[in-house]
């Protein structure tokens, strides 16, 4: 065999492989919205998710510090799927009761909001099925659609008028996908008359709550009283609940099903039990306090300067339109120099011509901090 041949032209594809490569990140860098890590930063957080602050809750750690020590092996390693080795009562147990706190029949764990969208839209919709997703959806659920066999539309953010015609053309059965607040906007989905839609066209809605559950209580299918009018909702614990993990609450059979045929959950190691218990603790600890009266009250103050027209006023998350890719990093970097982190928001993470700063409030941020990020960005905008 020659060599010199096979190493040529293993070298020459993987140049080309490079170029391509290089190539795409230049293009980004020139536009101005290359990705690179953070540098770990100190500073007033308004780009978290961590609304209600339990993150940073030094109760809750100290109660799972205490657990820990009681129990050593909610350390253990969980050793694989939990089709496998990987299951255990601590998670049977928490799943009992998450489907109870919410009043669904069932509820199923995974390791990421991510994952449990994954599984959820890759999985239930088969080849003659037509899933129809808000065009603001979480990427998650795009990326399932494309695992999945079935057909994806698009509709118009919120607009339901669209999403009916949508619906009236289709022949087969319908997933129908939305959040109930949205990650990027702050605003809330029509569920009412999106869950209407679904019945009157015997389409099954599939709604994630990543970002409303905890800031208003259980989430919204819970609050609207929707949960017989859903057919899944995805609750995430890497938000309000200051942890990680998600739940799709759905019935018995959805679940049984999602066991025997999703991949993301067959095929992957469970976490640990702490992660559980964490969760576990922290539903407890919500249910007791009062925590989103704080923070629709710092809501209020942010909102007070009129950045935000187009989010929800009471939504934790704002949006602050700078569609200009320059001037929003020149925001965002002012902030940041003055101990302020916020999150700019570029195309493609969303439509090329809104891209904005995304300020998240919390129970913890004060008033003097509010009012002076609103300052500086009013004054430079
Ligand atoms: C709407 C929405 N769904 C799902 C996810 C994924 O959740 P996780 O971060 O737990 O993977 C996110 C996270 O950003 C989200 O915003």
């Amino acid at each position: 065999m020659d060599q010199r041949n096979c190493t040529g032209s293993i070298t020459e594809t993987m140049d080309s492989i490079y170029y391509h490569f290089r190539e795409a990140l230049e293009k980004r860098k020139e536009e101005g919205i290359l990705r690179s890590l953070p540098k770990p930063t100190q500073g007033i957080d308004f780009y978290s998710n961590d609304y209600l602050g339990l993150a940073r809750n030094a109760g809750l750690h100290d109660t799972l510090l205490q657990q820990i020590m009681k129990e050593p092996q909610l350390l253990f390693g969980s050793t694989g799927s939990r089709l496998i080795s990987g299951n255990s009562s601590e998670i049977t147990t928490a799943e009992t009761c998450i489907a109870e706190e919410h009043q669904y029949p069932s509820a199923l764990l995974f390791q990421s909001g991510y994952n449990a969208n994954l599984a959820l839209f890759s999985t239930l919709p088969n080849r003659h099925d037509t899933i129809i997703v808000d065009e603001c959806i979480h990427r998650s659920v795009h990326d399932a659609c494309n695992m999945s066999h079935a057909a994806k539309l698009k509709f118009r953010h919120n607009d339901v008028g669209h999403l009916e015609s949508k619906l009236k053309k289709q022949k087969g059965h319908c997933y129908i996908a939305v959040e109930s607040l949205y990650s990027m906007d702050g605003d809330l989905a029509p569920l009412y008359e999106i869950a209407e839609l679904a019945e009157r066209y015997s389409a099954s809605l599939l709604v994630d709550e990543a970002h409303a559950f905890g800031v208003f209580g259980n989430g919204l299918v819970a609050q609207y009283g929707l949960q017989n009018k859903v057919l899944a909702t995805v609750i995430t614990y890497g938000k309000a609940l200051g942890a990680h993990g998600a739940a799709i609450l759905t019935n018995d059979l959805i679940k049984d099903y999602l066991i025997n045929f999703a991949s993301p959950f067959i095929y992957s190691t469970s976490p640990q039990n702490w992660q559980w218990r964490v969760i576990k603790n922290n539903y407890t600890y919500l249910k007791n306090q009062n925590l989103s009266s704080q923070l629709m009250e710092n809501i209020r103050i942010f909102r007070q300067y009129g950045l935000s027209a187009t989010s929800f006023e009471n939504s934790p998350i704002q949006a602050v339109m700078i569609p200009d890719h320059f001037r929003l990093k020149k925001v965002q970097e002012t902030l940041s120099e003055n101990g302020f982190l916020t999150y700019a928001v570029y195309s493609p993470t969303v439509k090329s011509g809104t891209e904005r700063l995304r300020i998240c409030l919390h129970t913890f941020n004060t008033e003097e901090e509010i009012t002076e990020l609103a300052r500086i960005i009013k004054y430079m905008i």
